[in-house]
């Protein structure tokens, strides 16, 4: 069906979203255009290519692109596809393309910046309308590429805000993952985790900032490994702390979870505050403070360490966890499947036993394997299902709405309560951008 503007608008009430936002395919079509098609959509960061010729593929909409560090080490992001007969350049997820380009289907070649260098039996080219010159006949650049501290995106228009200004407050998600290494520098831990769910990209989103659900669909885990707990004090040994990143989820209770704030930023992305930010007081934990302060002196390592992001949703691409050193990126691939990677870093000369400890937390909270990640798997699978119903046409968000507290342009969940507010007000974003009104707006 085709939707007009006034339609979609439709769609987003202040309290409640239309499930046809989730489960229509034109919809989603027009998400890819609108959304992650003009807007700056995360590729990846910096430390994916060390080497000159190193490059990793991703993909922005429905776009494959490459990034590639070139001869000059500089970062570039490309398109993969070849300008001859449009073959992608580069299949392998990762590599070293070496010096320059090679397209398998007839060996054109290019340097890496993407201009053409070459091909087998240049002069059957002579008197053609090929043009080494022309950028036609190169691997074409993206309309805008540029980084934030290593970080790097896309945005596949011309026009709107430059990366910084679309970053705005959700910039500090990204200062947080570099800025609490004492040795100030952030890099990625091996390749990523990757999930195919079955479900609409939203769901995925809206779930990451939902506090009322943990206690609920995680209860079962955490009581086990509260069980487990139990169990090894009985037999006189103290459990590892990384059990508690499971019974947590158990322990905290209604009251608990009322505890995180959450707060509704310009672009549509918003945070949840307090939870893993809290800092235990064990030797692993005073060493890395005092690494911290050693390298930025108390006042300005107090700042950094005081920041209260336990999570970042960078709308629409990334949910961003600095306190776990762990970057979530959504990759939509159809109007009811998902491809989500999760990549962990490591920050530079903090204690190894930290280190670890985050590492645990990635395996055991949000890896593919997890019963934590199961249960949030299942459950956004029967939403998508749920929502193909015609039993209603609403998705309520109605907690606590209209009482949230709006100061500055930004929204801050009403206090002591599981707000929806991040709901809303990625919903209220969405209706913004597929309107069209996003590059004056907001
Ligand atoms: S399609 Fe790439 S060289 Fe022909
Ligand atoms: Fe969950």
């Amino acid at each position: 069906m085709t939707w007009t503007t006034e339609e979609i608008a439709g769609l987003v009430e202040p309290d409640r979203a239309h499930r046809k936002a989730y489960t229509d395919p034109d919809i989603f079509d027009m998400e890819m255009e609108r959304i992650f098609e003009r807007t700056w959509i995360y590729v990846g960061h910096e430390s994916q290519v060390k080497k000159r010729g190193d490059y990793y593929l991703a993909q922005v909409g429905r776009q494959p692109v490459i990034m590639i560090r070139g001869q000059d080490n500089q970062v570039n992001v490309l398109y993969n596809r070849c300008p001859h007969r449009g073959a992608q350049i580069c299949s392998a997820r990762k590599g070293n393309t070496g010096k320059h380009f090679y397209c398998s289907y007839h060996a054109w070649t290019f340097h890496l910046d993407g201009k053409l260098e070459g091909m087998p039996a240049k002069r059957e080219y002579e008197g053609t309308n090929l043009d080494f010159d022309d950028p036609e006949f190169h691997m074409a650049r993206p309309a805008q590429v540029d980084n934030y501290r290593g970080f790097w995106f896309v945005n596949l228009s011309k026009g709107g805000h430059d990366l910084k200004t679309h970053l705005g407050e959700a910039a500090a998600a990204f200062d947080q993952l570099i800025d609490r290494a004492p040795g100030k520098e952030t890099e990625i831990v091996g390749d990523c985790f990757r999930m195919v769910q079955q479900s609409n990209w939203k769901i995925f989103l809206e779930n990451q900032l939902d506090a009322s659900h943990p206690g609920v669909t995680h209860e079962s885990t955490g009581k086990a490994a509260q069980k487990l707990e139990a169990k090894i004090r009985q037999e006189g040994e103290e459990p590892p702390m990384e059990l508690s990143f499971l019974s947590d989820f158990a322990r905290l209770g209604h009251d608990g979870w009322t505890k995180f704030g959450t707060v509704g930023y310009r672009n549509g992305h918003s945070s949840l505050e307090g939870y893993m930010g809290l800092r235990p007081d064990d030797p692993d934990t005073n060493e890395y403070v005092r690494r911290m302060h050693e390298a930025y002196g108390e006042k300005k390592a107090e700042e950094i360490l005081g920041t209260n992001i336990h999570h970042m949703l960078v709308y629409p691409c990334n949910s961003v966890q600095p306190p776990l050193q762990q970057l979530r990126t959504i990759r939509p691939l159809a109007h009811d499947k998902t491809l989500t990677e999760i990549w962990h870093f490591r920050l530079k000369n903090a204690p190894e036993k930290i280190y670890r400890r985050s590492l645990a937390y990635y395996y055991m909270v949000n890896s593919p394997s997890t019963l934590i990640n199961a249960d949030d798997l299942f459950n956004w699978w029967k939403c998508q299902h749920g929502l193909d119903s015609s039993a209603s046409e609403w998705v309520s968000f109605h907690r606590k709405a209209g009482q949230d507290e709006e100061r500055d342009g930004v929204s801050y969940s009403a206090p002591e309560s599981m707000s929806e507010l991040p709901l809303r007000h990625m919903m209220h974003a969405w209706r913004e951008y597929m309107t069209a009104t996003v590059g004056e707006k907001l």
